[in-house]
């Protein structure tokens, strides 16, 4: 099967403004990353606050051009396509973001909302409309009757549910979802994780869920993808990252998770400290001054990402 995404060494930096007689400094929020998305699958993309998650997913769904790299979309390369085409790949890609009150209208009732794509998109009649609105709303469990009511009627858990209806109108290949129950409370969460599930099987979706929750991750991914300081450091299939996480950051991660097998923890360093600046990053390996095992060389040289282990891992600490 040929790749819905294929990322090659997408990178993003943003110049940052130092006051008055300072020249401008650059702020490397993502550095060359690659990876390929299949149909059905899922890619989970883990880190701290603040390592480049949402930036790589504004650049998947074109909300942003990346500053280097080629994206390519159902094998279309974005940055070449014309503008019909652009508006096309849009329509593919669609996102659903962490906050669902800050995502929807309050002054626009549910079957408003969830019609707007496609009067916004499509030429479809206005019955037409309201039915595939009516179908949407009934494949992400909510009742028809609310198709007239505003969002502060609903919870938490049902606005996301709108807000993945809404993503989903336009019949999108990929879905793009931003922290989509970190602002949930837990005991909606697995339905909301459930329904998300449903939706990728139904659907054939391919899902990119970027999260800062391991727990979470190890439901619903395929692959895993752990980011610091916007470079990739570990990539590979979750069952690989899972049992036996090979980067001192992704074990660091690990640690700070709850797992069934607390004795599992004696063997992972939690995280210390608060990640550097972006502005001005530590040289070479940057997690070094966060490392319990950096050496000499860390300092010297940047480990790239090599296949080690059925992963890729960039640690000179790693094996073979
Ligand atoms: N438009 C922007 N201008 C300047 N800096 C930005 C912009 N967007 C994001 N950043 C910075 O890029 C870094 C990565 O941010 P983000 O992608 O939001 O991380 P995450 O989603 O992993 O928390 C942060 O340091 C953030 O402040
Ligand atoms: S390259 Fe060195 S500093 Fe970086 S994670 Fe590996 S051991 Fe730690
Ligand atoms: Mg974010």
């Amino acid at each position: 099967m040929s790749p819905v995404i294929e990322a090659r060494g997408l990178s993003r930096e943003y110049p940052i403004a130092r006051g008055l007689f300072r020249s401008h400094a650059t702020l490397k929020a993502l550095n060359n990353v690659s990876f390929t998305l299949e149909a059905g699958r899922t890619l989970a993309v883990v880190g701290e606050s603040g390592s480049g998650k949402s930036t790589l997913a504004r650049l998947l769904t074109l909300i942003e051009p990346p500053t280097r790299g080629e994206l390519r979309i159902e094998g279309e390369d974005v940055a070449h396509a014309d503008a019909a085409r652009r508006r096309r790949l849009r329509r593919e890609v669609q996102i659903v973001f962490q906050n669902p009150y800050g995502s929807l209208n309050p002054r626009q009732r549910i079957g408003r909302a969830l019609e707007e794509p496609l009067l916004v998109n499509t030429d479809f009649p206005g019955a037409a409309r309201k039915e595939a609105a009516l179908d949407m709303m009934r494949a992400v469990g909510l009742r028809p009757e609310f198709y007239h009511r505003y969002p502060h009627m609903f919870s938490g858990g049902q606005r996301q549910r709108i807000a993945i209806a809404r993503a989903l109108m336009l019949k999108p290949k990929i879905l793009v979802l931003d922290e989509p129950v970190s602002a949930l409370d837990i005991s909606i969460r697995a339905q909301v994780l459930n329904l998300i599930a449903q939706l990728q099987e139904a659907l054939k979706l391919a899902y990119v869920f970027v999260s800062h929750d391991l727990s979470v991750v190890r439901h619903i991914a395929d692959e895993v993808m752990v980011i610091y300081l916007g470079s990739v450091v570990e990539i590979g299939p979750k069952a690989a990252l899972f049992d036996e996480p090979l980067h001192p950051y992704t074990r660091a991660l690990m640690a700070a998770t709850p797992v069934a097998d607390p004795c599992a923890l004696k063997v992972r360093a939690p995280l210390i400290g608060e990640p550097p600046s972006l502005i001005d990053p530590p040289s070479c390996c940057a997690f070094h001054p966060r490392c319990p095992l950096a050496m000499e060389i860390c300092r010297r040289e940047t480990p790239a990402l090599v296949s080690k282990r059925g992963r890729e891992v960039a640690c000179w600490a790693v094996e073979a």
